[in-house]
């Protein structure tokens, strides 16, 4: 078994939970208590034991194969769609290490229920919202994108425009829905009141 053919089955474990979750962050365009909700209901399944330890074990392997196969090919590496893979799959890599070590430690290190408000406390404490806009709207760009890019490989013997569409449908949908969870994260698109005991972690006095 190749280290790209172990890279693809990890990834559809990391896949499935990643769209269940962009599908728990969407439900929070209801309200802030559905997406609390949405998240108690979903952590019965991916806070079991043996499912997070096969969750976390696959994002660890998929971090260091997938800069491993971005490294290796980088010379041979020639045309739009390689690029546009090796890009959204290296910001991944780096998304995933820190989005992960922060989520873990502020449950183990810091006790806290990393539920919505854990996320949005780095949108309302200048100056961190100028890394965390970017850094959760590429998050989910780059992830549609690289899922497009896996498939547009299994489509090399369909017409010009499918191989176009499995890349930019994916990449076009996942701008509009990057746009409305951050906007929603900020609390643009209606007021989030952000405990203290969260917007502590950014420094913000607890008085
Ligand atoms: C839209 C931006 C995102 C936000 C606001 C966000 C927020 C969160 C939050 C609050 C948690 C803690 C969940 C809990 O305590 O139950 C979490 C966990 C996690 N997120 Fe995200 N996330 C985002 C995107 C992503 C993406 C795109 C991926 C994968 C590519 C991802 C992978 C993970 C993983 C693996 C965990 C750890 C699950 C666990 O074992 O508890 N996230 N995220």
């Amino acid at each position: 078994m190749t280290l790209r053919t172990l890279h693809r089955s990890s990834a559809i474990v990391i896949a499935v939970f990643a769209l269940f979750h962009i599908t728990n962050h969407l439900a929070g365009l209801v309200g802030v208590a559905t997406h609390i909700a949405f998240m108690e209901a979903a952590r019965v399944v991916y806070r079991n034991l043996v499912v997070e330890i096969v969750l976390l074990l696959c994002v660890a392997f998929q971090v260091g194969s997938g800069l491993t196969l971005v490294l290796r090919g980088w010379r041979q590496r020639r045309g739009f769609v390689p690029w546009l893979q090796a890009l959204s799959g290296a910001y991944l890599s780096f998304f995933l290490l820190v989005h992960v070590s922060a989520v873990l430690s502020g449950r183990v290190l810091l006790n806290l229920d990393t539920n919505f408000y854990f996320a949005a406390a780095g949108f309302h404490v200048p100056p961190y919202p100028y890394f965390f806009v970017p850094y959760y709207f590429l998050a989910v760009v780059a992830l549609f994108t690289h899922l497009g890019c896996a498939a547009y490989w299994q489509v090399q013997d369909r017409s010009r425009w499918v191989r176009v569409s499995v890349v930019a449908v994916p990449a076009g949908v996942s701008i509009v829905l990057a746009l409305r969870i951050v906007l929603l994260m900020a609390g643009k698109l209606a007021p989030v009141d952000v405990p203290a005991k969260y917007r502590a972690t950014y420094g913000v006095s607890m008085q």
